[in-house]
């Protein structure tokens, strides 16, 4: 007797995944499900697999996503521990890794990731040679360059989601200090995701009104309003939420969400992440740090030139004479 299938269902021909927009995330952590989550709930991919080494987690996170397929507009998940089930991914986002202890620097983090990055880049590449990897585990601008040199991907295909998260908590920051809007609230932070990012307080406006212009002292240690205290709390903002829930997860998949929708939908939107910017403001290392980037379906095609002070050129210096000392003590 014929099965219910066969009775029920005439085939034409077998439905397949098509890959248009297929995403893989290595890690299933809280990063890796907040950016799951996140890039399922608004639509960006309507296929992703999950990788990670833990098998179990694995197929339970899979498991718990898929029961909440009718509500996703129908998204083919799985997960593997296998990287064959990656193949053809337009994007793959990296969130596998140690995450920060309480008190730990990213710094502190490197080598650990570096050796985990050994085993998960050039399988990725492997399976899909034209992907976009996005790196998002820490420190994640040194793991961009970690991962730029395992793949030998070209430059434009090796991002990390650098301080695009620092520009919206400086935003949100802006917002709760004036009552408008983050979206309306327009700054910038630049260099490093971590201690040493660097506030572009020469831009930072509303509707085109520069702060600057009202105060010319706004973001240096004499003004009297303290608006850098904004920047010190973005640097703190990952510290206070690891110390008071664990980890940080939510704000961090909803940016990754946003950076992956601009991509694959080739908006050209621009954003701040982690690029190759030897030869830009005079930097002279090859690091990977932040700067507003137009992404679309080749990942980086612009880098936006900001006119910056030299005290915030100095400070880009900064942060790239940090990350290319601990790039030289790592071992591949
Ligand atoms: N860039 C950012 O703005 C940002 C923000 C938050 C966290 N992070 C970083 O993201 C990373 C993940 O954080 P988390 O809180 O999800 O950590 P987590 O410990 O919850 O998850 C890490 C996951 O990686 C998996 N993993 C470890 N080794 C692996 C391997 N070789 N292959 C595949 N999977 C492997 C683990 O099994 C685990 O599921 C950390 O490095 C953290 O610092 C970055």
């Amino acid at each position: 007797m014929a099965s219910v299938k066969e009775q029920l269902l005439s085939t034409v021909t077998e439905p397949v995944a098509t890959g248009k927009n297929k995403i893989t995330i290595v890690g299933v952590g809280q990063v890796g499900m907040a950016c799951a989550f996140s890039i399922l709930s608004h639509h960006v991919s309507n296929e992703i697999v999950l990788v990670d080494v833990m098998a179990d987690k694995l197929k339970g996170e899979m498991m718990d996503l898929q029961h909440g397929s009718s509500f996703l507009k129908n998204a083919k998940i799985n997960a593997s521990t296998d990287y064959a089930a990656s193949a053809n991914s337009v994007l793959c986002i990296v969130t596998a890794g140690a995450r920060q202890h309480e008190g730990e620097t990213r710094l502190s983090l490197v080598q650990r990731n570096t050796d985990i990055f050994k085993g998960i880049i050039p399988q990725l590449v492997k399976y899909s040679p034209n992907t976009i990897l996005l790196i998002v585990s820490n420190p994640v601008d040194i793991l961009t360059y970690v991962a730029w040199k395992l793949s030998g991907l070209p430059k434009n295909r090796v991002i990390g989601s650098g301080t695009n998260l620092d520009s919206a908590r400086f935003r949100f920051l802006l917002s709760q200090k004036l009552n408008v809007a983050p979206t309306s609230c327009h700054g910038w932070i630049i260099g490093e995701h971590g201690d040493t990012s660097v506030p572009v307080w020469s831009g930072v406006n509303v509707a085109g009104v520069r702060l600057r212009e009202l105060d010319e002292k706004i973001g240096t240690d004499k003004d009297e309003e303290k608006w850098n205290e904004l920047h010190k709390q973005v640097v703190q903002s990952a510290y206070e939420v690891i110390k008071l829930k664990g980890y940080t997860s939510w704000a961090i998949g909803l940016s990754v969400s946003n950076l992956a929708a601009a991509m694959l939908r080739n908006t050209n939107q621009v954003h701040a992440v982690s690029t190759m910017i030897k030869g830009l403001h005079g930097v002279k290392e090859e690091v990977f740090l932040s700067l507003p980037c137009s992404l679309g379906e080749d990942g980086v095609t612009f880098v936006v030139k900001q006119k910056l002070t030299t005290e915030e050129t100095e400070l880009l210096h900064k942060s790239s004479k940090t990350m290319n000392d601990v790039q030289k003590d790592l071992k591949f």
